[in-house]
């Protein structure tokens, strides 16, 4: 709620209780331009009962049917049903957890994006997931390609309830982001931009974004890019930095730093490079520690 009351109150008795049900609007433009968030909130002597939300970006241009006049349909429909049977209503209400649920304890999640899992993308993860172990942390590296991870369909619904409608491997790399203090990028450069697995866990990282909108958690989280291109020259990783980089700023996350490697279609192997190892060690101890 932002300054304004609610958009409906109604106090309802029903069999010797009263019940009150509420909707509420909350100004989500500051995530993303008109977003308007209905939460419908059925209590009983202070306590909620049942939640339901709903969001302008649900509703796609040829749906006809809006966000508030469907969270008003829902209390009018909640109402009805309260004032016939009580008890059976209730109890089919599903009540909405107060936070978020909890992480995984990893201290660096490091995502390994290359299709190939004995290239030079792994080799990467490698050190990165050394660096970190041997400051007595804890690193998980994911290697995407052998996950099931379904596309994002933008259906929204996410910001509802601050998790993703599909239940896939997703959900355990967003239990692991929620505590991780590291966040490392490991991708080649695919048609100059990141490969389709990697934009997937980029895409569906949403719901990571919609659980913040719900929960409001601490930040303090730092991310890195490393990536190899095949031919030469910096301008290979233009789309791949910008990619990367909205997607950790869209999260909170602080850029830390990268590490970029080009013409390594004619190098062919990272660990031939002299200092590269000491560098992406640096970089993973600079993280940890900002
Ligand atoms: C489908 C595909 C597209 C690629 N596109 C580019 C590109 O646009 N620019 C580039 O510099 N290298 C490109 N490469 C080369 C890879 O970035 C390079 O081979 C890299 O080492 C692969 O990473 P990996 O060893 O971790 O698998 C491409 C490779 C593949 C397989």
């Amino acid at each position: 709620m932002e300054g304004k009351g609610p958009l409906l109150s109604r106090e309802i008795p029903s069999a010797g209780k009263v019940y009150t049900l509420t909707v509420e609007e909350e100004d989500l433009s500051r995530l993303y331009p008109g977003m308007v968030r209905f939460t419908l909130r059925l209590a009983s002597g202070g306590n909620t009962l049942g939640i339901f939300r709903t969001n302008s970006y649900e509703y796609s241009p040829t749906v006809p049917l809006g966000a508030e006049q469907a969270v008003r349909q829902k209390a009018a429909e909640w109402e009805r049903a309260l004032e016939k049977d009580p008890g059976r209503f209730l109890a089919s209400l599903e009540k909405p957890p107060a936070a978020a649920p909890p992480g995984e304890g990893v201290d660096a999640l490091i995502i390994q994006g290359s299709p190939r899992p004995d290239g030079n993308c792994s080799i990467l993860a490698g050190w990165a997931a050394e660096e970190t172990a041997a400051m007595g942390k804890k690193p998980r590296v994911v290697f995407l390609d052998d996950l099931v991870l379904h596309p994002c369909i933008g259906c929204y619904q996410c910001y509802n309830t601050g998790s993703c409608t599909f239940e896939d491997d997703m959900t355990g790399l967003i239990r692991a982001l929620r505590s991780v203090r590291v966040l490392v990028i490991c991708t080649p450069v695919y048609t100059n931009t990141v490969p389709g697995g990697l934009k997937i866990f980029i895409d569906r990282c949403q719901a990571f974004h919609a659980e913040k909108s719900l929960f409001h958690p601490a930040g303090g989280k730092g991310g890195i890019l490393l990536s190899v291109a095949g031919r030469t020259g910096m301008g290979n990783f233009t789309c791949v930095k910008k990619v990367v980089a909205s997607f950790m700023r869209n999260l909170g996350i602080r850029v830390a730093g990268e590490v970029l490697i080009d013409r390594i279609d004619g190098i062919r192997d990272v660990r031939t490079l002299p200092g590269l190892r000491e560098e992406i060690g640096d970089l993973v101890r600079e993280a940890f520690r900002d």
